[in-house]
Formats: structure tokens, C-alpha cells, sequence
């Protein structure tokens, strides 16, 4: 049982038809339904609730008997009144509340469990869940009365230390601390970016086809976004110096571009930055899964290039730790630090310095490059499995691509198949999947589809999954 997290009783309206008694039963009527209130929950006691409210204690009790009588509460004496345990909600309620819509941006996506294939997950089975919770448990403890202030808008100064080693390590990126932003999440980086560097009506060249979410919030800030063509080597620089010369940015996946995991190749990062750099224009490099990568070492990353600080590197833990802490960085040029600072005063109240700290602390002791470690070893096995077991059954219907790195697969389908149509059965089959259609403006989509293979632990599990496509072919 649990109680109630927060009572459905707002201020009463006095001017209101009904009477106060009726307002209450309607509210508690309307939370049961809707499942905000459920089987089980406490709520408030008549007492309690005739003091928040400030009315007659009968006007209370007059609305309790109803849902009593009713069966929406028991009363249970010592335990207090509850909502009746066994009970189904059974009509729609008139105030009901919407249900969750999930992420309308990215079809196949849901919040409440792992689906099969499901992208941009990392493997949930294998994380080190045991070592985490011991640095959560003695971060928690170690919390003084100054950890509980406001945090700083620009995010934990250990944390920033933390990361900035880390790229330097890794990404080959050579940055300060105070170049280092904490966000709450890709888009909370490309906001900021929007708000600090561009203005309304400003040209931006994407990839297409492209990461839908970075289309989405730049089109609702008013950015005039160019689609430009991707091919074996990424974004095709020339096409995008053809049709818009002086945009004002780009926005690249260089590691592995999403969704077609290619690499942006040396001579397309360096016509990239010359662009930049005669143009005054800025780079977003989203480098959202540059440490996954199996036939190499990962890729120094293209802000590992940037002599004149015109890339902005967004980085995220989304994809290495996993999505749900909503943590992620944004690394600017030094001569946009202070710019970046006032636009992070003015938007951000900072982030929750908790999760700040224990991610600092699982740096710190190293559980973060064993992981990351652990991880790609893992990933490069599971995508081979994912492979195999795809192309055994499915391969007299779509071509699996071999991609350096990523944590999906692009399996494009033969003939004149579509892929919208496959995704969404697969989605009634309760699988996850993406139609690579869905990621293209305009031009010709190729009709493919996106499946994450990081959580499928074998090639058996791969070709059952394939069973299960097969049959809705
Ligand atoms: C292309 C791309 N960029 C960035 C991200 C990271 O997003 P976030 O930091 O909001 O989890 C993702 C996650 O799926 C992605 O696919």
C-alpha cells in the first residue's frame, strides 16, 4: 500500500454549480478512475483534509460516505481510508487524465519495458547495477549541508573536471573544465545552442536522413532546417555548400552517423571545418555513440580538429551509462564560455547535484571506462549475433549492412517493401522497430528498417525475433 502521493484537492471553486461536498467526490471520483489514484493508495483522513481545506468537517465526511457507498474507499480503522483494493477502474472519467503519450518523436519507443530491437538502449541486463548503487548508497551518505544548495546552472565543477579528462582520453578533444556544460539531455544541449547562437530564420544544415528529434527542435525554434544528402561518407559537404552557402550551422554525427552509421570521412571533417571557418559558422558534433565502434579503436572525434572553435561537442551518459539519468555535456570554444554561461544562468536552474555526484564518483573509481570497456566487447558479440540470426531467416528479404560501429542495425528491405508498413506490424507484435523512411525529409527514402541490437544476448534469441518478422512478411 501506498499513501497518496499528493491529495486531488485543490482550492474548492465557491462559485461553482455544484455544492463543496459533490466538488470533493468528483475529484477523488475522477483521480480513481484516471488510475492516479490506485487500488490500495491512502488517502487523506477526513480530519486532515477538513483542515487543508478549511471547511466544515461534515462537508468532508458527507463526500467520504458517498465514495464509500459507492466502493471507490474503505475506511480500515488505525490503517486509515484507502482506495478499495480490488477495484477496476470502470468508467471514463469526465476529467480523466490523458495517458502518457510516450515519445511522439520517435515511433516504437516506449517507457515501460524493453522491447525487442528497441534503439538507442544500451545493454540494461549487464549494467553494473550492484557497484552503482554502492556509489549512490556512500554519495548519499557523504551529502553535506552544501550539497543541498541550489546547484551551479553550468553543472558540478567536479563533474565538468571528470568529463574533460575523460574526452582527452578518449575523444582526443582538448578542452577546460569552464568549457564543459552540464544538460539534462541532447535536446537541453541544442536548445542552449539555439538560444546562444542562432537566431529565428537562421539556415542549419542536417543530415538526411537524420536523427528526427534534431529536426523537430530546431523546426519548433523557428530555424530553417537544410536537408542534406548522405552517402557512404557521411554528409555530402558539397551538396550542402550548393544549396545553402551561408547557413548559419550543421548539425553531424560524425562517429557514426545516425541513422546510417557510415563515418564522416578525414576529407569531409576538414571541408566541413574550412566552411565553418570562412563562414563564421558553427559545428554541432552530436557524438551521442562515438565509443562503440568494433573494427578499430573509436574515432578521435571532429572536435578533436577544431583549430579555430567553431565545433560545439554534445556529448551525453545516455548511451554509456544509460538514458534515464538524463545527463549529458555540451563542450563550447573558450571564447564562447562566458556567452554559454549567461545563456545557462538565464534557462537552467542546473541539474539534480545528486546524480552529478554519483556519476562523478563512478568516473572517479574507474567503473566508467571498465564499462565502457566491458561494453563495446559485448556490443561488437551481440551485433554479430543480431546479424547472424537476422540474416538466417529474414536474408531472401533484406540485405543486413556491415557499419563500423553504432548500436543498431540498418536492415534494408528487398523489393518495393515497405517499411513503414513492416515497422508498424511489428509494433502491434509488440517488437520495436523504425522505418528509415521516417528518418528522411523527402528525395528518395530508402525503405529499411532500424533495430537495436544491444539487448538481444544471442543468436538464438536474434532468430526467434526473425521468426516472429518472417511471419508478418
Ligand atoms: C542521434 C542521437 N543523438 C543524441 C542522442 C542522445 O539523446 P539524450 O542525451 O537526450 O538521451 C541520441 C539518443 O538516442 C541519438 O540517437
Amino acid at each position: 500500500m501506498t499513501v497518496a502521493k499528493a491529495s486531488p484537492i485543490s482550492p474548492l471553486d465557491p462559485a461553482a454549480a455544484s455544492p463543496f461536498y459533490r466538488q470533493i467526490y468528483d475529484r477523488f471520483r475522477n483521480a480513481i478512475a484516471s488510475g492516479v489514484l490506485k487500488p490500495g493508495d491512502r488517502i487523506p483522513s477526513a480530519r486532515a483534509l477538513t483542515r487543508e481545506l478549511g471547511l466544515a468537517r461534515g462537508t468532508i465526511e458527507a463526500a467520504y460516505s458517498l465514495l464509500a457507498a459507492e466502493g471507490y474507499i474503505v475506511a480500515r480503522g488505525q490503517a486509515g481510508t484507502i482506495v478499495t483494493p480490488d477495484l477496476k477502474p470502470r468508467m471514463p472519467a469526465s476529467g480523466a487524465l490523458p495517458e502518457p503519450r510516450g515519445n511522439a518523436a520517435a515511433p516504437g519507443t516506449r517507457f515501460d519495458a524493453v522491447l525487442p530491437f528497441q534503439m538507442g538502449l544500451p545493454a540494461l541486463d549487464v549494467f553494473p547495477r550492484k557497484i552503482w548503487a554502492r556509489v549512490a548508497a556512500r554519495t548519499v551518505r557523504a551529502m553535506q549541508p552544501s550539497d543541498m544548495n541550489h546547484p551551479s546552472a553550468s553543472g558540478l565543477h567536479e563533474l565538468r573536471t571528470e568529463i574533460a579528462a575523460y574526452l582527452q582520453v578518449s575523444r582526443g578533444i582538448n578542452c577546460a573544465p569552464s568549457q564543459v556544460f552540464i544538460t539534462s539531455g541532447y535536446r537541453h544541449t541544442l536548445e542552449l545552442v539555439t538560444y546562444a547562437l542562432l537566431k529565428p530564420g537562421d539556415k542549419v544544415w542536417l543530415e538526411n536522413p537524420g536523427y528526427p528529434p534534431t529536426r523537430e527542435l530546431l523546426g519548433k525554434m523557428n530555424i530553417a532546417t537544410v536537408p542534406v544528402r548522405v552517402d557512404d561518407a557521411g554528409i555530402v559537404v558539397a551538396d550542402a555548400l550548393r544549396s545553402a552557402p551561408r547557413a548559419r550551422a550543421a548539425v553531424v554525427t560524425p562517429a557514426h552517423q545516425s541513422p546510417l552509421c557510415v563515418s564522416l570521412s578525414l576529407p569531409r571533417r576538414l571541408a566541413l571545418l574550412d566552411w565553418a571557418t570562412r563562414n563564421d559558422a558553427w559545428i554541432v558534433e552530436d557524438d551521442y555513440d562515438g565509443e562503440y565502434r568494433y573494427v578499430s579503436r573509436p574515432l578521435p572525434a571532429l572536435k578533436s580538429l577544431d583549430r579555430d572553435g567553431r565545433v560545439l561537442y554534445a556529448g551525453t551518459f545516455s548511451k554509456v551509462l544509460f538514458p534515464a539519468l538524463r545527463l549529458a555535456y555540451l563542450v563550447v570554444p573558450p571564447a564562447l564560455v562566458e556567452r554559454f554561461g549567461q545563456i545557462v544562468d538565464a534557462f537552467s536552474g542546473g541539474g539534480p547535484n545528486l546524480t552529478q555526484a554519483i556519476v562523478t564518483a563512478f568516473i572517479k573509481e574507474g567503473h566508467f571506462a571498465r564499462h565502457i570497456q566491458r561494453m563495446r566487447k559485448l556490443y561488437a558479440q551481440r551485433r554479430e549475433a543480431a546479424a547472424a540470426g537476422l540474416a538466417g531467416v529474414l536474408g531472401k528479404h533484406m540485405q543486413i549492412e556491415a557499419q563500423p560501429g553504432g548500436m543498431h542495425l540498418v536492415l534494408r528491405l528487398n523489393g518495393r517493401r515497405s517499411d513503414r508498413r513492416l515497422a508498424a506490424r511489428m509494433e502491434e507484435q509488440g517488437m520495436s522497430a523504425h522505418a528509415l523512411t521516417d528518418w528522411t525529409v523527402k528525395g528518395d527514402a530508402v525503405s529499411a528498417l532500424l533495430v537495436g541490437f544491444t539487448n538481444i544476448d544471442s543468436e538464438c534469441a536474434a532468430e526467434q525475433l526473425a521468426t516472429r518478422i518472417l511471419k508478418l512478411l
